[in-house]
């Protein structure tokens, strides 16, 4: 069986797998220090900031420091928070949209379906909440950064200066929402840009890009949520022909322009934030990423310069899928008709038949559409979904849009996208097994959060009778405990190297700790279609602890047949939350109760059950122990062989001791077909 070496890519430190455990416990006393003296604490830390790295860690309980990195350590270009309504029309809650957008069919219209997605929850998910508070823990401010991508209405209105949601509003828990993602501009215009030109009856992008020019607050590459925003509230969209503008006036009493945008058809509109950097670390001459001089934005402000955590958009722009590829069985793009898909879009945002608005069922001016991008943004993650419901209660939850008719269509609409998302087809090669899992996604399966999100292989050997005689990969479903050491688990693992784990007076070493990690342990996922490992590693994605040829989308693992096997059932599974990650939350969390809250939600909506990706099943043709040339036959020309290899390895050794030796021969012998 063929098992990952675990190779850090990094000199800088030199942390081997086994030493390490993912699971962090802080000493019993650091839990739950008082707010006041944590925030003095931080304080601290804060004015310390000046001193030089390495002498001017703050001191927390229990041992763990808190980098004391600044709102300057977590900056990044693109619109800043502007939270003058006079000047910046504040960004409307999805509530502003449902009269018209929303209630024409749980899969067409757009709030039904978008209320149900990750984004739609991106500030309520209770991962994302517990995570936030380790991110502050482990580098002040770092939910400066969080905040930005999951919860940009708050970023906006300038309501995340706390790196926590404390400042809140109501609405700025609305997540990635509708209004905020049809304000979105495309950040390269003109000449350098590769997209056309939006239209419309007003264009105010030229004016929009030339502000940020003057402030030295364009961004470039992708990444990081450096989104640009028109101040003024016109909605960007693919349509050119909407009979009628019924937006009626912003907040700040401009007329609502419809403006035709191709960025929002194209993957950089996703890129802007599908694309995740540590800004806190550079990349040195040796590659080995360096905490920055603190207190000062990155040096660079360069994502390819900066520690990668997620790469997803980068992973689709190197892959096949810019071109289109073409799928005989239309399993992506919903009702388009070609069957060839390209962009992020064509996948997560396929076309249905439906209205624009409501008012379509009523005709004239408004028409069927044959082409309506669905807003389900269907990934991996149901479980999540499923346990706000549970948390707010089906009242609440109601009220909140998360019906129990949506929820469901949401986690059978994740499920189907699941089940597209690789191919499996098994085979023998004498007394191996050979499962192979074919990546069908426009990224590395899995791809994104890295943290807890697994694919694995599960075998189970069956004999005549159909009784189990061998297991790999098995879940136990009651402790939501993998065995991983049998089998394939596809998977990114981080960690600290020596230097950051003795700043944070942290163990060095493999780590859930986000935004202190500077060392890629593993990433044995299975890369897209049409990559090449030297691309793979220039956009910070290398394969490591496992080898992929240029251009290979799927990989093998080899299980020994056991003895009395005739058939093999086999399934791959994809988990977005791993038990220890959810332990990690719980227990490396000394202020606040999220951890809890999202552990006890963990444990009371099925533990991240895993979802089936693939099953299939194969009879397997007995193998004869000694029929070393496969005729059928335990015969002279074994013995043959056999004696051609004494004392040898390999071939022959039947017991495998390591050498071909007279145990072999009676081994043999016993087996004697003639
Ligand atoms: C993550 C960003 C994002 C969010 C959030 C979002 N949209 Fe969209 N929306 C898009 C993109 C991208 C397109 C165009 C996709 C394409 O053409 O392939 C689109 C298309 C549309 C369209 C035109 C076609 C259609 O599907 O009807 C409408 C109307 C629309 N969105 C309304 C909404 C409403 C209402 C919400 C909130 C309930 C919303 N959008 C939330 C990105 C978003
Ligand atoms: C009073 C009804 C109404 C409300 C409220 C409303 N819309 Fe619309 N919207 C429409 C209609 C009608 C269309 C055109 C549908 C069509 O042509 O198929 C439309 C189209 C759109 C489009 C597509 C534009 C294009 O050119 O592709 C976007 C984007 C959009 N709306 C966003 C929003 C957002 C965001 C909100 C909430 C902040 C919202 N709408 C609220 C009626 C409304
Ligand atoms: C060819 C279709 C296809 C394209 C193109 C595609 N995806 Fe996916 N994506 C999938 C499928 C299928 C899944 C579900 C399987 C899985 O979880 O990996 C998925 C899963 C995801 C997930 C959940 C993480 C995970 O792996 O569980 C994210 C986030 C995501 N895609 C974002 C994107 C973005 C952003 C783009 C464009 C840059 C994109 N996808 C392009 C098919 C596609
Ligand atoms: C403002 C930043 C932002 C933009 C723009 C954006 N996303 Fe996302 N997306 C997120 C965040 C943050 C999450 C995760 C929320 C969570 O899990 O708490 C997410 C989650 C997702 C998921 C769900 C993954 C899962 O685990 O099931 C998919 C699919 C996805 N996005 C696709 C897209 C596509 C397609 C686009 C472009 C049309 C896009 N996103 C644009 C920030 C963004
Ligand atoms: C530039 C955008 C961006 C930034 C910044 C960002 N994230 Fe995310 N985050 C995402 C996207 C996109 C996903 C979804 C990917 C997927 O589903 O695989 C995600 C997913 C997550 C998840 C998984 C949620 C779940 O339910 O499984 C957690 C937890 C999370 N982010 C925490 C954080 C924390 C903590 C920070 C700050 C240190 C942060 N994120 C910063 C874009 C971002």
């Amino acid at each position: 069986m063929h098992r990952p070496t675990l190779v850090p890519n990094e000199e800088q430190s030199k942390p081997s797998m086994k030493s390490m455990s993912p699971i962090r416990h802080e000493s019993d006393h650091s839990r739950r220090a008082p707010l006041l003296r944590r925030s003095l604490l931080l304080l601290g830390g804060g004015v310390l900031a000046l001193s030089s790295v390495g002498t001017m860690f703050a001191m927390r309980t229990g041992g763990q420091v808190t980098i004391p990195t600044t709102s300057a350590d977590f900056f990044e270009k693109g619109t800043q928070p502007q939270p003058d309504p006079e000047l910046f029309d504040q960004i409307l809650t999805s509530q502003n949209c449902t009269f018209c957008h929303s209630d024409y069919g749980i899969d067409v219209a757009p709030y039904d379906s978008w209320v149900t997605s990750m984004m739609g929850q991106s500030a309520n998910d209770p991962v994302f909440l517990a995570a936030l508070t380790i991110a502050n823990q482990d580098a002040n401010l770092a939910g400066m950064l969080c905040l930005r991508c999951h919860a940009p209405g708050a970023f906006i209105g300038g309501r995340t200066a706390s790196g926590t949601t404390a400042d809140f509003t109501t609405e700025d828990f609305d997540g990635i929402n509708c209004n905020f993602c049809h304000r979105v501009v495309n950040p390269v215009l003109g000449a350098g840009s590769a997209i056309a030109y939006p239209t419309g009856p007003a264009n105010p992008d030229n004016a929009i890009i030339a502000s940020l020019v003057s402030q030295n607050l364009l961004p470039s590459g992708a990444g990081n949520a450096r989104y640009v925003l028109d101040p003024q509230d016109n909605r960007r969209g693919p349509f050119s022909d909407v009979p009628q503008n019924l937006h009626g006036f912003s907040s700040s009493n401009n007329q609502v322009e419809l403006i035709t945008s191709p960025f929002h058809e194209k993957s950089e509109f996703c890129g802007t934030c599908h694309d995740v950097s540590n800004p806190a670390f550079s990349k040195n001459a040796k590659g080995q990423f360096v905490l920055n001089a603190l207190g000062k934005p990155h040096p660079t402000d360069n994502p390819a310069d900066m520690m990668p955590e997620q790469r997803t958009f980068s992973e689709w722009s190197i892959s096949d899928f810019v071109n289109g590829v073409g799928y005989a069985d239309h399993r992506f793009g919903g009702n388009d008709p070609d069957g060839v898909v390209s962009s992020c879009q064509d996948c997560h945002m396929p076309k249905v038949i439906a209205g624009g608005c409501v008012f379509y069922q009523y005709g004239e001016p408004w028409f069927e559409r044959p082409d309506m991008p669905q807003h389900s943004f269907a990934g991996s993650n149901s479980w999540v979904i499923r346990a706000l419901r549970e948390q707010y209660g089906p009242e609440e939850a109601d009220a909140r849009g998360l019906t129990q008719e949506r929820v469901d269509a949401a986690s059978a609409r994740n499920e189907t996208m699941i089940a597209n998302g690789s191919d499996m087809t098994l085979s023998q090669a004498g007394e191996n097994l050979i499962v192979r899992v074919t990546n069908q996604t426009g990224h590395k399966l899995p791809t994104g959060y890295p943290e807890g999100r697994r694919v694995w292989v599960h075998v189970r050997f069956l004999n005549e009778k159909g009784v189990v005689v061998g297991e790999h990969g098995a879940y136990d479903a009651l402790t939501a405990t993998l065995d991983a050491e049998s089998t394939k688990v596809y998977e990114c693992r981080f960690g600290m190297s020596s230097a950051v784990a003795k700043a944070a007076k942290l163990p060095a070493g493999e780590s859930f700790h986000l935004v202190l990690n500077n060392i890629l342990l593993k990433d044995n996922r299975i890369p897209p279609r049409g990559v090449t490992n030297a691309e793979l590693a220039s956009i910070g994605a290398p394969v490591v602890g496992a080898s992929y040829a240029d251009g290979q989308y799927w990989d093998d693992s080899l299980f020994a047949i056991p003895d009395g096997a005739t058939s093999a059932v086999v399934e791959t599974y994809l988990q977005t939350s791993s038990r220890e990650y959810m332990e990690f939350l719980r227990d490396a969390n000394v202020t606040d109760t999220r951890g809890q809250v999202v552990h006890d939600l963990y444990t009371a909506t099925g533990e991240s059950a895993p979802v089936i990706m693939d099953t299939a099943t194969i009879s397997l043709v007995p193998t004869l122990l000694g029929d070393l040339n496969g005729d059928g036959a335990v015969n002279a020309q074994d013995i043959a062989l056999l004696l051609n290899n004494w004392l040898g390895s390999g071939t022959g050794d039947l017991n495998n001791d390591g050498v071909v030796d007279a145990s072999d021969l009676t081994i043999m012998l016993n087996a004697w077909t003639g």
